[in-house]
């Protein structure tokens, strides 16, 4: 689909953000001829500073996080020609006069305000730009994650934004959505006649979903220690990734009946009681350690950390979901940094066969398991029991493996890319709706309130490993394990 000529608007244009995604994610648009001729990205920030300096640190900051085999002398050269900087105080109405100058009046033309900004600023730009006649009908705004800190800040930012923008102009982005491999749980569940009878409390023993990082939080303590694993990642990134696995199936792939069906998982969810809490919430926060064999310090002792904090960098949950799908079927859902590997995966475990016909010395029985592989590699490994070759029956568990980028050779589309090009056709599937995101606050707002009032520490855990003995408590009291430690 050809996209209609656009103006791009990055509030936090010199972020980090923008330097490592979003200016190479439009990069790869340019390459592959996606941008209309005339597309421009203005690029906001509070420094002051002209284009051409500003694109000398494109040059040193972005260009470094493109591969050496997708850069190409004359399409950088084009897609700098389309890179302009403004300088620009988000919360002074008047500094958004340089911003109207710089763009083009055009009402056939798309503009998107993509505000890589914190949350605390959403209302204000918006406003502003209303204040400034920016917010025209052919506007469409792009909030980034975290949207708000609780339920209160969340809602205040659906009014406010709201007050400017119409839902179908807003465009709340979880970047794990834009996945392929998340793209593809959907094809593999709803393209498919064999999942769909076994998706179900009948035949599903369990589901895990983790994200594990080996990455440390580096230079972002300020965001992080007033943010944590719970907001930064199980509010959105793995509550989005558990709808897509435990929703319905949708009437059509339609932004609202793809939403309507994630609407309904969360608000299933099992809410929290201060009872139930403590039993199944764990948090972690990592000690010094060692990853990949290098040693690293504890969080406390990161570049900038309160050498008190007590954020957590890991947190693990067992949820579960009251309907009559999946009553009973606990999802384990988990998250850290510092792990002892980097992998994002979803793991569905069936129920054990009813009845065994085979001996007991016939080899080792395992329940078959679905394994959806996110990150790094993508990929599906479904494990069946199966005969080893020879006389007697032994069986054992073998993997049926799919490895997306064997099977399909073509170009990869980095999230980033796949979301900001639903932006720029309008298509809404992929982000988040308000009723959505107030939901996910809704259900995690308890364990918020629980950690505020307990007087304890998050768990340690030694940087480096799979976190806190007490999240392998969690799902052993249920008589099962973590993937890992089968
Ligand atoms: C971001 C979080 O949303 O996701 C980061 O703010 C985290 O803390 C990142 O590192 C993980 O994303 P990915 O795509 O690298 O797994």
């Amino acid at each position: 689909m050809t996209l209609n000529d656009f103006d791009l608007v990055l509030f936090g244009g010199s972020g980090d953000l923008a330097m490592r995604k979003l200016l190479p994610a439009m990069y790869a648009r340019d390459r592959a001829k996606d941008l209309p001729a005339s597309a421009r990205i203005i690029c906001v920030g509070r420094h002051d500073c002209t284009t051409e300096a500003f694109l000398a640190s494109v040059n040193t900051t972005s260009k470094p996080h493109i591969a050496d085999t997708a850069l190409d002398a004359a399409v950088w050269q084009r897609f700098c020609q389309r890179i302009h900087y403004v300088a620009l105080d988000a919360t002074d109405p008047a500094s958004y006069t340089a911003l109207a100058t710089a763009m083009r009046d055009d009402p056939a033309l798309t503009r998107v305000y993509y505000l890589a900004t914190p949350p605390t600023l959403f209302a204000t730009i918006c406003l502003n730009l209303a204040a400034c006649q920016l917010a025209t009908p052919n506007s469409r705004v792009v909030l980034e994650k975290p949207l708000g800190r609780d339920l209160k800040s969340a809602r205040q930012i659906i009014a406010d934004v709201g007050s400017v923008f119409a839902e179908s102009q807003i465009f709340r982005i979880d970047h794990y959505l834009g996945k392929e491999a998340v793209q593809n749980l959907l094809a593999l569940r709803f393209g498919n006649v064999l999942f769909e009878p076994l998706w179900r409390r009948e035949w599903i023993s369990d589901v895990q979903i983790t994200i594990a990082e080996e990455l440390g939080v580096g230079n972002r303590t300020g965001y992080y220690d007033t943010s944590g694993a719970l907001r930064d990642m199980l509010q959105n990134h793995l509550l989005q990734l558990l709808c897509i696995v435990a929703m319905e199936p949708p009437t059509m792939i339609t932004p609202d009946a793809v939403r309507d069906e994630k609407l309904k998982v969360l608000r299933s969810l099992k809410k929290f009681t201060p009872a139930t809490l403590s039993q199944n919430v764990v948090r972690g926060q990592y000690r010094a350690g060692h990853v990949n064999g290098v040693a690293v310090p504890g969080y406390r002792k990161e570049p900038g950390a309160n050498p008190e904090s007590r954020t957590e960098t890991f947190v693990a949950v067992r949820a579960e979901i009251d309907t009559w799908r999946w009553a009973g079927v606990p999802f384990y859902l988990r998250t850290g940094k510092r792990m002892a590997d980097q992998l994002a995966e979803i793991v569905v475990r069936f129920k054990s066969i009813p009845h065994s016909i085979f001996a007991q010395s016939t080899g080792s029985f395992l329940p078959n398991s679905l394994v959806i592989r996110l990150q790094p590699d993508e990929g599906l490994h479904l494990n069946l029991m199966a005969k080893t070759p020879g006389d007697s029956m032994r069986l054992k568990p073998v993997d049926l493996e799919m490895d997306f980028h064997e099977t399909f050779k073509s170009p990869r589309m980095d999230a980033y890319e796949r979301l900001l090009l639903d932006v720029l056709r309008g298509q809404l599937t992929l982000f988040m709706r308000s009723d959505e995101l107030e939901a996910a606050w809704e259900w995690v707002e308890p364990i918020l309130d629980h950690w505020d009032q307990e007087e304890s520490d998050p768990f340690p855990y030694t940087a480096g490993t799979w976190g806190p003995a007490a999240a392998s408590a969690l799902i052993g009291r249920d008589g099962l394990q973590w993937r890992e430690e089968t």
